[in-house]
């Protein structure tokens, strides 16, 4: 059993959580949720907000490697939130540069692997360099892998992956007959990754927002009303410790 409250000394006021080492799950993915609403009612632009959240990415990933959780993907950026006002969007391509530039260093010391699910060609020419750089520098890692969803939707991976496999059908690498639910993965941006064990959602939201809906077939969900800003490492520990207390049948009794 691994007491997490070893790990900070913030986390003593909490002691009755204990957390069973060998039950962590492999892959969490979060919904990054309510950043808006945080700036709100704080008075500021709904861009602090996410600012704000990328402190909050910092603590989890942080978190995520001392708990030995293996993948962690997060979803920053959906295919529908082009939809946002001009400047929002600017404003969160600018932070996945900015937060690539200032982490890269600190993220491959620490073994972090960087991933992107979603069509990063759709980006600046600046973000998608960024990215592609994190991507190069941190291939070989063997840490955590940290997945970033970005122009991201479950949807729009599903339809490129079956566009993917009938043109392979119609250059004769595949036989359609040969198409199972493994083959169907290797055409997703999740390929080589496991399916989440654990989806989480702040904000009180308890919806799948277009995210990961082919992996998230088994997964466990776990919600809270706090905003994403101000979700902290005992709110990843909690939602584990009730993953742990779950019963995954996978359609088994
Ligand atoms: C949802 O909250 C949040 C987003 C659409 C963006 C999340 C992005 C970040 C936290 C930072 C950028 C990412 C990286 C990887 C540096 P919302 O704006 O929908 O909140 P609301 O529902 O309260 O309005």
């Amino acid at each position: 059993m691994l007491d997490v409250f070893k790990t900070s000394k913030k986390k003593k006021e909490n002691k009755e959580i204990v957390l069973d080492q060998n039950n962590i799950p492999k892959h969490i993915a979060i919904i990054m949720d309510g950043n808006g609403r945080w700036a709100k009612k704080r008075k500021l632009p709904r861009t602090m907000g996410h600012k704000a959240g990328v402190e909050t990415i910092r603590r989890v990933i942080k978190e995520s490697h001392i708990l030995g959780i293996k993948y962690l993907t997060l979803y920053a950026f959906s295919t529908e939130n082009w939809k946002r006002p001009d400047e929002e969007v600017s404003a969160l391509m600018k932070l996945l540069v900015e937060y690539l530039r200032s982490e890269l260093a600190e993220l491959n010391k620490n073994g972090v692997v960087i991933k992107i699910s979603g069509d990063i060609t759709k980006l600046p020419k600046e973000a998608q360099s960024e990215v592609l750089e994190a991507i190069e520098v941190t291939k070989n890692n063997t840490g955590i892998v940290l997945n970033i969803a970005f122009n991201y939707g479950g949807r729009d991976e599903i339809i490129r992956a079956v566009k993917l496999l009938c043109e392979e059908v119609k250059s004769d690498n595949i036989k359609i007959e040969n198409i199972d639910e493994k083959v169907f993965e290797n055409y997703l941006y999740t390929k080589n990754i496991p399916d989440p064990d654990l989806i989480i959602r702040p904000s009180g939201e308890q919806r799948i927002s277009n995210f990961l809906l082919w992996q998230c077939a088994y997964s466990e969900f776990w919600y809270s009303n706090v905003c994403w800003p101000d979700f902290k490492e005992e709110h990843l520990q909690k939602a584990i410790y009730d993953y742990q207390h779950r019963d995954r049948r996978y359609g088994g009794v």
